[in-house]
């Protein structure tokens, strides 16, 4: 039985695999209507959730599977007192295959112990958010049809925010890939980012504090918003809320073939008169979250020989 708790649980071949699935499923959808009959996806959501429970929620409807669970803590026995581990045995018992979101990193890794079927971690506090990962890959390998010779510049709140965390890791592992990296200096990506996942790959990366100065040299730009609920104080968070608005006007010196993605939800740091530019690509990305998690649910009820 396998698990996907972060990107890098997946070799560079199965994330190759998961997208042909994925690309499949795009071109033919009814050959999967009913792949998941009679099987159940629990979707277990300690921490506030839109785009992710519900693309994993109707990912497995349209495989003609059924879907349980709970969409926020206070709802569920957490409140009265019972560890993750206890709550996944239990659930294990009623579904196939579990998809967990948890404010405590490393909570979905604790809950493999305890598990008999496959888990999936849909995001552990500012840690890793691995299927938001394999719908940006998606949208990239559809946008850009390679994961190779890439400048990617990644903006906003590049410390708290897990889907930065992810795609690093995740886009480190191909060919002279450029990460420019766009952030207040208090919002900078970890230093655990750069040691152990940049410097290790080799590939180059630089740190600038506004975007206008590099926005010419783009091939991606993946906006994100300030993580207002991780930080320690309301007036840190206030601080920084309008570091970044993407406008048109700081896009006149773009590339035609850039491609705008950003992980949603979205507060103010892209002007809405950005969504008509057909350089903005993220509503088209929370549609390929649906397909991936898809080729995902399909892959993991396989891979655990529940398929
Ligand atoms: C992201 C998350 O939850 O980390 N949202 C998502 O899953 N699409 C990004 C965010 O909340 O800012």
């Amino acid at each position: 039985m396998r698990h996907l708790i972060d990107t890098t649980d997946l070799s560079l071949e199965e994330i190759d695999e998961m997208i042909s699935l994925a690309m499949d499923i795009i071109e033919h959808k009814d050959k999967y209507s009913n792949i998941c009959n009679g099987k159940k996806l629990a979707t277990l959501f300690f921490e506030p959730s839109t785009r992710t429970r519900l693309s994993f929620e109707a990912a497995m409807y349209e495989l003609g599977g059924n879907v349980l669970g709970f969409s926020e803590a206070g709802s569920s026995s957490a409140t009265k007192g019972e560890s993750v581990e206890d709550t996944i045995r239990m659930v294990s018992c009623y579904a196939d295959i579990i998809a967990m979101r948890h404010p405590l990193e490393g909570a979905p890794r604790v809950a493999t112990s305890k598990t008999l079927v496959p888990i999936i971690n849909a995001g552990d506090g500012g840690h890793a958010h691995p299927t938001q990962t394999l719908t940006d890959l998606l949208t990239i390998y559809r946008e850009k049809g390679t994961f190779d010779n890439l400048t990617v510049g990644l903006c906003g709140d590049l410390k708290f925010g897990r889907t930065v965390h992810s795609l690093i890791k995740a886009m480190c592992r191909y060919k002279n890939v450029k990460f420019v990296l766009i952030s207040p200096k208090e919002l900078a990506v970890p230093e655990y980012i750069k040691t152990d996942v940049l410097d290790k790959s080799g590939n180059e990366y630089i740190e600038v504090e506004k975007m206008e100065d590099v926005m010419d040299s783009l091939d991606i730009l993946y906006m994100t918003r300030i993580q207002r609920e991780r930080f320690y104080s309301e007036d840190e968070y206030l601080k920084h809320k309008d570091a970044f608005i993407l406008d048109l006007e700081k896009l006149k010196t773009a590339k035609n073939s850039l491609t705008i993605m950003h992980p949603l939800p979205r507060v103010n740091e892209i002007s809405t008169e950005v969504d008509d530019d057909p350089r903005a690509k993220y509503f088209v990305q929370a549609l390929n979250g649906k397909y991936i998690r898809m080729a995902l649910i399909i892959t993991l009820l396989k891979w655990g020989g529940i398929l």
